[in-house]
C-alpha cells in the first residue's frame, strides 16, 4: 500500500508520522466495522455513552502536555495555542457529557386527552468526517463527541497535513474505553474523502475546510442519496473599529485576531474596517506592534508566530499580497516569505502583513487568505462599516470595537455573520454556544453547543395515545364534541 508522511512545518525534514494512503476498499472496510460496532453502541443508554465521552476527556486531560506538543509539531501552532487546542477538546468532552443527562427533545401538550407527544433524537448510523489540519484535535472533538453521544459510529479522515493529531485523539478515546471499532480513521487526500462522502453506509457527512472542496463533498454526497451534510467553510472576517474605540484594546485584538495561528483560522481577522478619523493612528501603532512580533520555532516559549503549514501555502499567500499591491493596495509591513528563521531549517514563514488603502472591490478584501495578512479598509461611519462587512460572500465571524452601546447593538443587529463579537477579536469562540456561519460559510448546521448534535442525528416525533379509542387528528373534533 502506498504511504505518505506528515512533517513538522517548523522543520520539514522531521517526519511526524508515516501512514498508508487509503483507497475506496479501505474506506469500505472502515464503514462496515463502524456500522457493526454502532449497533451495540446505540443500544447503550445515552448517559452511559456520555460517561464514555467524559472518560475520553479525562484521558485528554492526563495526556494534555504530550498532545499539545504534538499539535505544535504537526500543525506549527505556538505552545499556548497547542495547549488551548487540547483544552478545547477537554471542555467539549465535559459539555457533551453533561448533555447526555439533559433534555434531548421537546414535550408538548397533545391536542387530545390521554395522549402524549414528544420528540427524541436517533442516530444516523455511521458519520463520515473530513477534518482540517488547523484545529487537528479541537475540530475532531466538536464532531466525534456529539456524534458518539447521538449513538453513531464514526469514520474520520483527518487532513493529510496533520493526521498524527487525529490518530492521537482517537487513541485517547479508545484508551478511555470507547470501542475501537466504533471510531475508524482513514488516511490520505481526495480519494478516501470522496469514498467516505459517497459511501451508502454513511448517514451523515461532516466537513470542515475550504469552500471549493466543501461544495464538491456536498454534491458528491447528495448525488448518492439524501444524507445529512454539514459544511463549515471559510471566512472573510472583519474587525470594525469606530473612532471612540479603546485603542490599546483594538491593537491587542487586531494582532491576536489577524496573526494568531499565523492567520490560519477560519475565524482569523482578515479585514480591519476603520473609521477614517483614527485610521492613521491605528495603522501606525499596528505596524509598530506587528514588526515587534517574534517569528520562530512554535515550541520556543517566546515565539509569537510560527510557520505557515507548507511552502505552497506560503507561496499562495505571498501571491495574494502581490496581487493586492498590483490592484492598488499599499504594503505597510510584511509581505515577505522568510525561509531562514533560526532553528527552523526549511520552514516557510510569512512575515505578518498589513495592507492599507484596500478597497472592498479588491480581491484581497473578498477572498479568504488563510495566512497572516490584514487588509485595512477606511470608512466614514458605522453604516458604511456594516455594509463593507456584509459585502463579501462569507459570513462567519465579525468584531466591532466601540464604547457606544447604540452603535454596538445596531451593528450586532445588522451584521450578517454567524458569530459577532463586541470589543473582542473575531477568533476564540467558546464551545457551549453554536459555532458556524451564514452565506457561503456553511449550510445552516452549527457545531458545538447544545445544537452540535443536530448534524449527527435525526429527530423522531412520538405520539402515544392511551385513550383506548381512535382519536382523529386533523379532523375537526370540535364538531364531534358537539
Ligand atoms: C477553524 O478555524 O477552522 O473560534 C475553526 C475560533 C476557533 C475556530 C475554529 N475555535 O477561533
Amino acid at each position: 500500500m502506498p504511504t505518505f508522511r506528515s512533517t513538522n512545518p517548523a522543520r520539514p525534514a522531521e517526519v511526524v508520522i508515516e501512514l498508508p494512503e487509503h483507497g475506496e476498499a479501505d474506506v469500505d472496510v472502515a464503514v462496515q466495522r463502524a456500522a457493526e460496532a454502532q449497533r451495540a453502541w446505540a443500544a447503550r443508554p445515552v448517559p452511559e455513552r456520555a460517561e464514555a465521552v467524559a472518560a475520553a476527556g479525562a484521558v485528554l486531560t492526563a495526556r494534555k502536555a504530550e498532545l499539545a506538543e504534538l499539535v505544535s509539531r504537526e500543525a506549527g501552532k505556538i505552545r499556548i495555542e497547542g495547549g488551548g487546542e487540547v483544552q478545547e477538546a477537554i471542555d467539549m468532552a465535559a459539555f457533551v457529557a453533561g448533555q447526555g443527562r439533559s433534555a434531548m427533545g421537546e414535550v408538548v401538550p397533545s391536542e387530545m386527552p390521554s395522549k402524549l407527544a414528544w420528540t427524541t433524537r436517533i442516530p444516523v448510523g455511521v458519520v463520515g468526517m473530513i477534518t482540517p489540519w488547523n484545529f487537528p484535535m479541537a475540530i475532531p472533538s466538536w464532531k466525534i463527541f456529539p456524534a458518539l453521544l447521538a449513538g453513531n459510529g464514526v469514520v474520520m479522515k483527518p487532513s493529510e497535513l496533520a493526521p498524527a493529531c487525529g490518530v492521537a485523539f482517537v487513541d485517547a478515546c479508545v484508551e478511555a474505553g470507547i470501542p475501537a471499532d466504533l471510531l475508524q480513521v482513514v488516511h490520505g487526500g481526495a480519494e478516501p474523502a470522496a469514498a467516505l462522502a459517497t459511501h451508502p453506509g454513511v448517514g451523515a457527512v461532516s466537513f470542515t475546510g475550504s469552500v471549493p472542496t466543501g461544495r464538491k463533498v456536498a454534491a458528491a454526497a447528495m448525488a448518492v442519496g439524501p444524507k445529512l451534510v454539514s459544511l463549515e467553510l471559510g471566512g472573510k472576517n472583519a474587525m470594525v473599529v469606530l473612532d471612540d474605540a479603546d485603542l490599546e484594546l483594538v491593537l491587542d485584538g487586531a494582532l491576536f485576531g489577524a496573526f494568531g495561528t499565523s492567520g490560519q483560522r477560519c475565524t482569523s481577522t482578515s479585514r480591519l474596517i476603520v473609521q477614517r478619523g483614527i485610521a492613521g493612528t491605528v495603522i501606525d501603532r499596528l505596524v509598530e506592534r506587528t514588526e515587534a512580533l517574534v517569528l520562530g520555532d512554535p515550541l520556543q516559549p517566546n515565539t509569537d508566530i510560527g510557520p505557515v503549514i507548507t511552502a505552497d501555502s506560503g507561496r499562495r499567500i505571498a501571491a495574494m499580497v502581490d496581487a493586492a499591491v498590483a490592484e492598488g493596495a499599499t504594503l505597510a509591513t510584511g509581505g515577505r516569505l522568510l525561509d531562514h528563521v533560526a532553528g527552523c531549517e526549511g520552514a516557510t514563514f510569512v512575515a505578518p502583513t498589513i495592507l492599507t488603502g484596500v478597497k472592498p472591490t479588491h480581491t484581497v478584501a473578498r477572498e479568504e487568505v488563510f495566512g497572516p495578512v490584514l487588509s485595512v479598509l477606511e470608512v466614514d461611519d458605522v453604516d458604511e462599516a456594516i455594509s463593507v462587512v456584509n459585502s463579501v460572500e462569507y459570513g462567519l465571524s465579525a468584531a466591532v470595537y466601540t464604547r457606544d452601546i447604540n452603535a454596538a447593538l445596531h451593528a450586532v443587529h445588522a451584521i450578517d455573520t454567524g458569530i459577532t463579537y463586541i470589543n473582542a477579536p473575531t477568533i476564540g469562540a467558546e464551545i457551549p454556544l453554536p459555532f458556524g456561519g451564514t452565506k457561503h460559510t456553511g449550510n445552516g448546521f452549527r457545531e458545538a453547543g447544545a445544537r452540535g448534535i443536530e448534524q449527527f442525528s435525526q429527530i423522531k416525533t412520538v405520539y402515544v395515545d392511551y385513550s383506548g379509542t381512535l382519536q382523529r387528528a386533523q379532523i375537526d373534533n370540535r364538531e364531534d364534541l358537539g
